[in-house]
């Protein structure tokens, strides 16, 4: 891959950032921030973790969170979505997360601590673009199949509910889980492994 490549692909992952805040309010979902939570800036870039609110996080929602400048998505999975994630193993590429791009305890179809809430690394695996939250089934743009993911519009790679890579598309794993625990039910942490893992 010539350099040129790479500087296109960080190019798009702006790019691909910027657009998907402007998609998620065309299909009418939020994206609550937590900024009043997190700690400084200077800590920030050190790593430090960052605790989110996600109560208001309604079933069907994506919100996203800052943690060492990369995207963190929660996603709050209806029953339904669960189901369907269950349906795609023989279309995934790593059906339970055999390749380590998640903490152990998250392993599995689901690659949750809990099975509502997804958590993960919002930054394809394959350049780097941020993909769409599409959370519908069945669009036609995506096809009659398409049981609600992530699509990433730079070269199309496809990502299940549960951040599986499809296989056949260019990103080759799955999407990154990163380290969180729950402080409460309604506080995540990023950043900080589950206590005993
Ligand atoms: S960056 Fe190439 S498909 Fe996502």
């Amino acid at each position: 891959m010539s350099n040129d490549g790479v500087n296109k692909g960080r190019r798009r992952f702006l790019l691909g950032a910027t657009s998907a805040v402007g998609a998620v309010g065309v299909v009418g979902v939020a994206v609550p921030f937590v900024a009043s939570w997190n700690p400084s800036a200077k800590a920030r870039a050190a790593g430090a973790p960052v605790k989110a609110d996600i109560s208001k996080l309604q079933p069907g929602q994506q919100m996203t969170i800052e943690w060492r400048g990369k995207p963190v998505w929660v996603v709050y999975r209806t029953p339904e979505m669960v189901a369907n994630i269950e349906k795609l193993n023989d279309q995934v590429a790593d059906p339970q997360s055999q390749v380590p791009q998640q903490p152990a305890y998250v392993t599995g179809v689901l690659r949750s601590i809990k099975p509502e809430y997804a958590v993960m690394i919002g930054i394809c695996t394959h350049l780097g673009c941020s993909p769409t939250y599409r959370p519908e089934v069945g669009p036609a743009d995506l096809g009659s199949d398409w049981l609600g993911g992530f699509f990433c519009p730079c070269h199309g790679s496809r990502f299940d509910l549960a951040g599986r890579v499809y296989k056949s598309v260019p990103a080759p794993v799955n999407l990154e889980v990163p380290p969180y625990k729950y402080e409460t039910d309604a506080v995540l942490v990023i950043g900080v492994d589950q206590e005993g893992a």
